[in-house]
């Protein structure tokens, strides 16, 4: 497992994401609702960074087209996107927020 902290819950204001780079991946940590997720910083539609769309329902939407991804699943909800963004494990301790680079769905197995 590989936990590495991403930023501070303070951080991260109602509905919206804040762009971090953890290890090599740029992340977009993102706050919806009462929970915080972390979704890969790229939209799949185009190399645009999602940490800059509209947050709301558990959903980020792209900026540049308007494709809207579920936060939980990566998956886009709406064209022009088709293909989903990689989704990470999060785990929040006292005001820290980790991500798990290893439960990407790109992460090696062994
Ligand atoms: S670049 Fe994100 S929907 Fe086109």
């Amino acid at each position: 497992m590989a936990l590495v902290r991403a930023c501070a819950l303070r951080e991260l204001a109602a509905e919206s994401a804040l762009s971090v780079e953890v290890g090599r991946d740029d992340v977009a940590v993102v706050r919806s609702g009462d929970r915080i997720y972390a979704i890969a910083d790229e939209c799949s539609h185009a190399a645009i960074p999602l940490s800059e769309g509209d947050v709301g329902d558990g959903e980020i939407e792209c900026y540049l087209h308007g494709s809207r991804f579920d936060l939980t699943t990566g998956q886009p909800l709406g064209l022009p996107a088709t293909e989903p963004v990689a989704v990470y494990r999060v785990e929040v301790e006292g005001d820290d927020v980790y991500v798990d680079l290893d439960a990407r769905p790109d992460a090696p197995t062994n």
